[in-house]
Formats: C-alpha cells, sequence, structure tokens
C-alpha cells in the first residue's frame, strides 16, 4: 500500500471533503471481532456529521491486497483531540489490514462523503434501533440529538452480550440504553416490537440489520413516524460516479434507483426498501 506521509489533504476535492494521510494514534482490539480506531484528523474531516462516511485505503495484510477503499461511518468526532474514530468489525480482507495498523503508521482515507442523518425540527425524543457494526453508525446522532437537547432512547442488539458494543458510548452522550441479545431472545423482533410502541418516540432511527429495518419502516408507515435507515451497501468510488452502489427505493408507487454512496447512506424508512 502506498502509505505517504502528508499531514495536510493531498488532493481536495471539494472545500468539505478531501484526501488526506492520517496517522494512527490507536488501534484497540476490544473483543474477538471489533476494533476501535483514533486518527489524528485535519479540519475537514472534524466537520464530519452523524451518518456521514470515509473511505478507508486499508492495508494489505495476509488475507491479501484491497483493491477498493472500503467505506467506514464515523463513530466519534472529538474536536478538542482533533481526533476521528472507527469502529469496525475485522470481516475480511480490508478491514484485517486495518486491524493490523498499529500506532504511528499512516492511513489514507476520503471524507467525509454521504448525506447524514436528519432530526426533524420540534422533534422531543428519538428512539435508535441497531445492530452490530450498526451501532457504530447510530452512535453520532445519539450525540448530536443530545446536544440539541433532544430524549434518545438507544436499543442497542447484539448475537452474544460481550459482542454489544458501544453501550457506554451511548450512555456518554445521555441516551437511555436498552441492552438486547440473541442468547436469551430478547432481540426478537417481537420484543423490540413492544418496546417501540411502548417508548412513545416521534423519530426512528436503524442501522445494521434488515429484521430490525423492516420492522422499523412498518412502524413508521403505520404509525405515522419519522424514520431514517443507514444502508450498508458495497461500493466502489463512493463518490456515485461508478454506479456499483445502486439501491431500488420505493417512492409514490415507483421503483427508483439511488447511489447509497452519494444520495445516502441515510434514507427515509419508508422509501427504502430491505436486502
Ligand atoms: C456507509 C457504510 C458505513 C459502514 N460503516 C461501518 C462501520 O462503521 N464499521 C464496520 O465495521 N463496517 C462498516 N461498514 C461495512 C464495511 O464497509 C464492510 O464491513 C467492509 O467493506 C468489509 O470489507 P472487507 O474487505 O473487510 O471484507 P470483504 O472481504 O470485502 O467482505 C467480507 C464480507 O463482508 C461483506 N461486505 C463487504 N463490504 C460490505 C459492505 N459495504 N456492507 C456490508 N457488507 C459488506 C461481504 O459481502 C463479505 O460477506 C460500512 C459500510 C457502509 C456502506
Ligand atoms: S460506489 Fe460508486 S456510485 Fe456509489
Amino acid at each position: 500500500m502506498n502509505l505517504s506521509l502528508h499531514e495536510e489533504p493531498v488532493n481536495t476535492k471539494t472545500p468539505t471533503t478531501a484526501e488526506f494521510s492520517c496517522r494512527v494514534d490507536q488501534n484497540l482490539k476490544l473483543n474477538a471481532e471489533y476494533f476501535h480506531l483514533y486518527l489524528d484528523a485535519p479540519e475537514v474531516a472534524l466537520k464530519a456529521l452523524p451518518g456521514q462516511f470515509f473511505h478507508l485505503m486499508c492495508p494489505s495484510s495476509e488475507l491479501g491486497d484491497p483493491f477498493f477503499r472500503r467505506p467506514m461511518s464515523i463513530y466519534k468526532v472529538d474536536k478538542v483531540q482533533r481526533k476521528i474514530q472507527f469502529l469496525f468489525k475485522n470481516a475480511g480482507v480490508g478491514t484485517n489490514g486495518l486491524s493490523k495498523l498499529n500506532p504511528e503508521e499512516f492511513l489514507n482515507i476520503v471524507g467525509p462523503l454521504g448525506v447524514g442523518f436528519t432530526i426533524p425540527n420540534g422533534t422531543r425524543h428519538i428512539i435508535v434501533v441497531g445492530r452490530g457494526v450498526g451501532l457504530a453508525t447510530l452512535a453520532p446522532l445519539a450525540e448530536m440529538a443530545s446536544q440539541k437537547g433532544v430524549q434518545v432512547t438507544a436499543i442497542l442488539s447484539a448475537r452474544r452480550l460481550d459482542l454489544l458494543m458501544s453501550s457506554e458510548r451511548f450512555r456518554s452522550t445521555g441516551a437511555e440504553v436498552i441492552q438486547v441479545h440473541d442468547e436469551d431472545n430478547s432481540s426478537a423482533v417481537e420484543n423490540i416490537e413492544i418496546l417501540l410502541r411502548q417508548l412513545n418516540g416521534d423519530a426512528f432511527y436503524t442501522c445494521g440489520s434488515n429484521r430490525l429495518f423492516k420492522l422499523i419502516k412498518r412502524l413508521s408507515k403505520e404509525l405515522n413516524i419519522f424514520g431514517q435507515v443507514a444502508l450498508e451497501q458495497q461500493m466502489a468510488c463512493g463518490i456515485g460516479v461508478c454506479f456499483c452502489c445502486v439501491r431500488t427505493f420505493e417512492i409514490n408507487g415507483k421503483n427508483i434507483h439511488k447511489r447509497v454512496c452519494s444520495e445516502g447512506p441515510v434514507f427515509d424508512v419508508c422509501e427504502a426498501t430491505g436486502w
């Protein structure tokens, strides 16, 4: 991999998106699957909004050489320490390379990219429902909502309790956290539906699970509640040029195709379709 030592943008495309080589500050192994990566960040990267992502040029590893960049949601922007953070699951060639990064090495990234979450004016109480790596995408949304004085309830789902990431991150934003997992069946869709009906929120947000997405879509329609989903779609260019990330949306009775990278990854939950 071509790791340059530039700390300033090496190819500024617009005032809001650029390519950088960022110094790795920390890369913490959280458990058997998940890592928490901290990068020194220039000013443009610190402007990343909840739901936006960066496109990472993952290093080669024993699993191979990732040809394309890999998309990764922003997990936290720390404007005081001037760092951006990612929470990632070691899932394959690219993320395995990421897991091998050591402090003081450099990682080439492009971003921030895409369209992030919206909190409509007048919202009192949002409910975020995420699973697996989807929790990483939702954490900055909880932070933004709390900063606006909006109440947040976060339903965090995982296969096992020890794989449940981000509980402390959500709590630190002021969110009320409800943990559910597969081992005691608390993560069953029927159980989440009961919770969602009881919580009396006025906006739903979800990421990371097709089953949860379908539930949120159904309830948003039935209860006429604003809802958004952050989609995870395999990408190549990440900037709207190659059309490899196109998904079908149902808008006013018609099937419309949209690019997840540039027209999303956050979409109206009632318009998005499952995967
Ligand atoms: C907007 C966006 C934000 C994301 N944010 C995060 C994040 O915060 N943390 C995180 O861990 N992951 C995130 N992902 C998923 C991450 O991009 C994939 O896990 C990664 O691309 C896998 O690359 P790999 O080379 O390690 O795996 P590969 O060897 O390419 O694939 C391993 C497995 O992962 C699947 N996969 C590959 N790419 C994706 C993808 N884009 N979405 C879903 N499944 C995929 C493959 O089908 C295969 O089954 C995000 C994806 C998108 C589109
Ligand atoms: S990844 Fe190329 S258009 Fe979306």
